[in-house]
């Protein structure tokens, strides 16, 4: 196949760009929120132990198949997949991987803008300085009475899907590009700012250094293995096409193995190093380390309410949450985006607000879960919210990873593999290893065991 050496959306001016971008993506509320508190309630240094293997071993060759097929296939998830099934003559069935991905994208987006929402909402009360010496329990209520609120989480919600959309309807270039060039490099300094004052101010650095790196195989079982492996998923941004989507903008001629282990690289010291601002936090306070999802919501005010400059970097903190969301959240919506161009007249700003009014209508469910919504739920007790996170998560992410590796490893043509693996031939067959059994198979196993 001769490939195409531009994609009609636009392309990343640089490879650094495209590595902006796919970090972007996968720097989010997965590092932030939920990667601390599983850590805390999974026995701290076991379970990042098997979140870095899982990383490696199943993340990166599957990080770096999505890549190699979105740069092979140069459009949107669902018609790369069409095209690079015909150039390897295997059946179009296999697009698929783009319409179950797009569906994954939708339900993500939908519950991620409604968290997201909270944190942007959350930038202003820490600014306004009601949390300064607040006890544990006017905290708790100060939130439960935010997210009772409909009006107000519907507000934030709206707000943070309008800026998702306006991004995304200015493009690759103007859009995706400006707002990853000027955000990442913010968020890395920000976060390298509230590791120090998080460790300097609560003198409990070590403590933190110690819980995320000395397993504790007490709190670790097996259920807790499969945490790590779906946070391993979640966390880059696998099984629904967003790498691919952005990989199909990124310049030939250079190394995906080296760009993949890049953003791999990336992504877990985000993670870490926001487990080394929240620990600390928490030990100094002599808070609950398995707080659950309240941990970032409920017990950071606390700390940050406690400490000398407490106000300002509990902003910082909040405004470094937000920047984080937003550029995961283009990144859920320009698969779908992209189609929508593809498929039809309609440019990408009526595509993008499409796309994004259905998410941010689905969204509304998971908005009103906490409120008017709470007794919306499923027999074994999951509300609205729950359902979206435990569809997409457990199911469409596993289910589309496993589809993602076996294409990649077994059915797409050889020439094509040999075209896009050309600076990576001493990687490649450690690679296609992972990849054909190591990958399909362990993500085989968290897809079975998550649903029995
Ligand atoms: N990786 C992001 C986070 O950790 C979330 C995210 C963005 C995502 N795009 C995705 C998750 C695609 C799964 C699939 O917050």
């Amino acid at each position: 196949m001769v490939q195409q050496s531009e994609s009609k959306h636009g392309m990343w001016s640089s490879r650094l760009m495209f590595i902006f971008a796919a970090a972007g993506s996968a720097v989010g509320l997965g590092n932030i929120w939920r990667f601390p508190y599983l850590a805390g309630e999974n026995g701290g240094g076991a379970f990042v132990l098997a979140y870095l293997a899982c990383i490696a071993l199943i993340g990166l060759p599957i990080l770096i198949s999505e890549i190699l097929l979105g740069r092979a296939g140069r459009q949107s998830p669902i018609n790369a997949m069409v095209q690079l099934a015909d150039v390897s003559k295997v059946s179009r069935n296999w697009q698929v991987i783009g319409w179950m991905g797009a569906l994954a994208g939708f339900m993500i987006l939908s519950f991620y803008a409604v968290i997201a929402g909270w944190a942007m909402a959350y930038v202003l009360e820490m600014m306004s300085g009601r949390f300064v010496g607040v006890d544990p329990a006017q905290a708790a209520a100060s939130f439960e009475t935010f997210i009772s609120d409909p009006a107000q989480v519907v507000a934030w919600q709206t707000g943070f899907m309008i800026l998702t959309i306006a991004i995304a309807a200015r493009g690759v270039g103007r859009g995706l590009e400006v707002t990853v060039r000027y955000l990442m490099p913010a968020l890395f300094f920000l976060l390298v700012a509230l590791v120090i004052y998080s460790g300097v101010t609560s003198g409990r650095f070590v403590d933190g250094l110690a819980f995320l790196f000395q397993p504790d195989f007490e709190r670790f079982d097996s259920s807790s293995l499969i945490t790590a492996m779906g946070q391993a998923f979640f966390t880059l941004s696998l099984g629904m096409g967003a790498i691919m989507a952005y990989g199909a903008y990124m310049p030939k001629g250079s190394s995906i193995v080296g760009t993949a282990a890049t953003i791999a690289v990336l992504d877990t010291s985000v993670a870490l190093m926001s487990g080394l601002v929240i620990f600390p936090l928490v030990f100094a306070n002599g808070l609950e380390s398995s707080a659950g999802p309240g941990l970032m919501f409920i017990t950071l005010p606390i700390a940050f309410g406690q400490m000398t400059g407490g106000q300002v970097f509990g902003t910082a903190f909040f405004v470094l949450v937000s920047f984080a969301a937003i550029t995961s959240s283009i990144s859920l919506l320009e698969p779908a985006v992209a189609w929508v161009v593809e498929k039809t007249s309609l440019g990408r700003v009526k595509a993008a607000s499409l796309v994004g009014g259905v998410a941010w209508l689905l969204g509304l469910g998971s908005a009103l879960s906490f409120n008017l919504g709470a007794d919306w739920t499923l027999p074994n007790g999951f509300n609205f919210f729950d359902t979206m996170d435990y569809v997409s998560n457990n199911i469409l992410l596993p289910l589309g990873g496993i589809l993602i590796a076996v294409f990649a490893g077994w059915r797409l043509s050889g020439e094509t593999l040999q075209e896009q693996m050309q600076e990576d031939q001493g990687a490649l067959i450690l690679w296609r290893f992972l990849t054909r059994y190591l990958a399909p198979v362990g993500v085989l196993i968290v897809f079975i065991v998550t649903i029995f």
